[in-house]
């Protein structure tokens, strides 16, 4: 038997939300698995680009340090069986270190499916408990999985708890994604282990108001709320360009706000659909400057997360 799950990027922290909001896009991995019927032929995993050729340059793990094969390995694990004979085909539609959630939509990707495969004995709060202790923080995670803007919360019990926002549907989002990639573990090791009260209180305060912002659909509430002060000034210095951009957006009509797209490199604006052209033009040309080049696309939010396809 084959299953596959197709998974949306993500984009998580959105500014104030750092480990615990995001945002999921219609961007896609894939993930199959199949129980191979040869018994002994152990575990074998294959990268396919988007042309379904085997991708031999990624330097991905085949082996079982690969992340999706841990995630099936925990889900086994919850129903007392161990994985043994299994292909795991991962097809990559998302950008890899992007900071646009492709490690969570995998994991996301390999345990969706493999509970299908299994007969879906775990729930959803199983899966987004399983695949956060992977991952690490649920904020990428939780959006893989429900779609749409979710907050999230992780419990010292390893319970994940999420609240999707109704995300007002004419809000955009831009993804500008610089050629060159960064890995979520650089990009946190720059981080400080505390940061000062009135930082913390700032970032308490700032996603209070988003939350608002949202449910009220309140644009100028958004352009205050998506501030941050606890991962953003720390990164800075690993995306070159992100100042000028996020200084120049702050007076483009239509922005409602410039963030780092996870841990990025890529940026995210988020806007209101009128300034599509604008944007692009305004971040191509910061990016140029200092020879990044970029791809940039406007993209709804998806409201569906990861699902089973044929
Ligand atoms: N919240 C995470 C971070 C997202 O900013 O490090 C990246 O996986």
């Amino acid at each position: 038997m084959k299953v596959s799950a197709q998974v949306p990027a993500t984009i998580a922290n959105l500014g104030c939300g750092f480990d615990c909001l995001g945002l999921a896009l219609p961007v896609y991995n894939t993930v199959t698995i199949e129980e191979t019927v040869l018994p002994g032929s152990g575990i074998e995993i294959n990268i396919l680009n988007d042309d379904n050729e085997e991708d031999n340059l990624s330097n991905i793990p085949r082996d079982k340090t690969n992340i999706v094969y841990k995630a099936i390995e925990l889900l086994y694990n919850y129903i007392g069986q161990s994985p043994n004979e299994l292909k795991i085909s991962i097809k990559t539609g998302i950008p890899v270190a992007r900071g646009m959630g492709s490690s969570a939509s995998v994991i996301v990707g390999g345990l969706i499916a493999a509970n299908e495969l299994l007969g879906r004995p775990a729930d959803t709060a199983v899966l987004l408990s399983i695949a956060t202790e992977i991952e690490g923080h649920p904020d990428n995670i939780a959006p893989a999985i429900l779609g749409g803007v979710v907050l999230s919360d992780w419990e010292d019990d390893g319970s994940v708890v999420t609240s999707k926002l109704p995300w007002p549907e004419d809000w955009m989002v831009t993804i500008c994604i610089p050629d060159y990639e960064l890995s979520t573990g650089i990009s946190r090791s720059v981080l400080p282990k505390e940061v000062p009260m009135k930082d913390a209180v700032y970032n308490l305060r700032h996603c209070g108001m988003f939350v608002e912002a949202i449910h009220t659909k309140n644009e100028e509430l958004m352009k205050l709320s998506l501030r941050d002060r606890l991962h953003q000034p720390y990164r800075t210095k690993l995306v070159p360009g992100l100042t000028q951009i996020m200084n120049e957006l702050k007076h483009t009509d239509g922005v409602l706000g410039c963030v780092l797209a996870g841990a990025g490199p890529s940026v995210a604006v988020i806007q209101n659909g009128t300034k599509n052209e604008e944007i692009k033009e305004i971040v191509h040309s910061a990016w140029n400057n200092i020879n990044v080049n970029a791809q940039i696309y406007t993209l709804p939010v998806v409201q569906e997360g990861a699902k089973i396809i044929l």
